[in-house]
C-alpha cells in the first residue's frame, strides 16, 4: 500500500488574479487531505470519506478521475490491465475554496509513487499535481497545488511565459488563527476563473485598474506580514474582498459571512479560493477572538473550520 497527504490552504491575498500572473499570498492550513493507493486488477475506484459540503465527492466525481488519469500520464504509469483501489480520507473538508482538490490530488500523486516504488522530488509531485489540478480548474495558475505541495506560507507568482513560477517562503514572527466558514455552497471554479476572463476582455480598462490596485495590494501585505501587524494584514484583506467583488466572483453568502466575521471584531475577513460560494476566511488572532467569530458563524448554520496561518511547512 502507498500513503500519502497534501495540505490544505487558504489564499490570503490574490486569487483570480494571480492567474494572470499577479502575485498572490498562500498559507497552509494545518489540514492534510490523507490517500492510501492499492493497486487492483481492473479499474480505478476511488473511495472517498472526507468529511465536507454534502454532495462534494459526487459532485467532483468526474473531475477527479479525469485528475487522475493526468496524473499517471504525468507520472509515465501505464496502467494496462491493471487498476487502483484509491481511499481519501484526512482532517481537510471537502470545502470549496480550501484546495481540497490539490491537496487530494498531491496525497494521490504521493501514495502512487510510494505504491509503485518510483521516486520524485516535491518540485516533481508539485508539476504531477499541476497536471491533475487542470482537470478542475481548466487554466489553473498552480497556486493551490503549490501550497498543497511545499505547506507554509508562500509567495506566489505564476510565470507567464512557461518557465517556473515564483515561489518563496514568507516568514512570520508566529502561526496566527483564522477561521474559515463555508457557504454550503459547491462552487465550481472553473466556471468562475472562465467569468472572470470574459468579463475582462469586455471592459479592459476597468479589469486593468482593478488588477493594478490586485498588484499593490499584494505586495503592501507581504511588507505587513513581514512587520506582523495583524491590524494592516487585516484591513488588506478587507480591501482584497472590495476588489474580487468588483470582478463578480463574490456571492450574497459570502457577503454576508464576511460581514458577520467583520462585525464580531475580525481584524479583516475576504473569500478565499474560486468564490461563487466555497468559503471565506477572516483573521482572528488569539483563540478568544477566533471562538467568537467561528461560533456567530456557527450559530447561522454554516460550518466553520478553526486553523491557524503561518504554520510550517515540509
Ligand atoms: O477554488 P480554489 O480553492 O481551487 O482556488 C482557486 C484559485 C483561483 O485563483 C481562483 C484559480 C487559480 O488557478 O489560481
Amino acid at each position: 500500500m502507498g500513503e500519502g497527504s497534501g495540505f490544505g490552504k487558504v489564499i490570503l491575498f490574490g486569487e483570480h488574479f494571480v492567474v494572470y500572473g499577479i502575485p498572490g499570498i498562500v498559507s497552509a492550513v494545518d489540514s492534510t487531505a490523507d490517500a492510501e493507493v492499492i493497486k487492483n486488477d481492473k479499474i480505478i475506484k476511488v473511495h472517498d470519506d472526507r468529511k465536507g459540503s454534502k454532495g462534494y465527492a459526487e459532485k467532483k466525481k468526474f473531475q477527479q478521475l479525469e485528475s487522475i488519469k493526468r496524473m499517471l500520464k504525468k507520472m509515465n504509469l501505464s496502467l494496462e490491465n491493471q487498476g487502483l483501489n484509491i481511499w481519501l480520507g484526512g482532517s481537510l473538508p471537502g470545502f470549496s475554496g480550501l484546495g481540497a482538490s490539490a491537496a487530494s490530488s498531491v496525497a494521490i500523486a504521493r501514495a502512487i509513487a510510494q505504491e509503485f516504488h518510483l521516486s520524485f522530488s516535491n518540485q516533481e509531485i508539485n508539476d504531477i499535481a499541476y497536471e491533475a489540478e487542470k482537470a478542475y480548474a481548466g487554466n489553473p495558475s498552480g497556486i493551490d497545488n503549490t501550497a498543497a505541495t511545499f505547506g507554509g506560507l508562500l509567495w506566489f507568482q505564476k510565470n507567464l511565459k512557461g518557465g517556473p513560477n515564483k515561489i518563496e517562503s514568507l516568514s512570520i514572527e508566529k502561526p496566527v488563527e483564522i477561521i474559515i466558514g463555508s457557504t454550503g455552497i459547491v462552487a465550481n471554479t472553473k466556471e468562475m476563473v472562465k467569468g472572470v476572463a470574459k468579463r475582462k476582455t469586455r471592459y479592459p480598462e476597468k479589469y486593468d485598474s482593478i488588477f493594478n490596485q490586485a498588484q499593490i495590494l499584494a505586495q503592501e501585505a507581504r511588507i505587513a506580514i513581514k512587520n506582523f501587524d495583524l491590524l494592516e494584514v487585516g484591513s488588506l484583506m478587507d480591501m482584497n474582498h472590495s476588489l474580487l467583488k468588483e470582478i463578480e466572483v463574490s456571492c450574497k453568502e459570502l457577503d454576508y459571512l464576511v460581514d458577520l466575521a467583520k462585525k464580531n471584531g475580525a481584524f479583516g475577513a475576504k473569500l478565499t479560493g474560486g468564490g461563487g460560494g466555497g468559503c471565506m476566511t477572516a483573521l482572528t488572532p488569539g483563540k478568544e477572538l477566533q471562538e467568537k467569530v467561528a461560533k456567530k458563524i456557527e450559530k447561522q448554520g454554516f460550518q466553520v473550520l478553526r486553523t491557524k496561518i503561518g504554520v510550517k511547512g515540509i
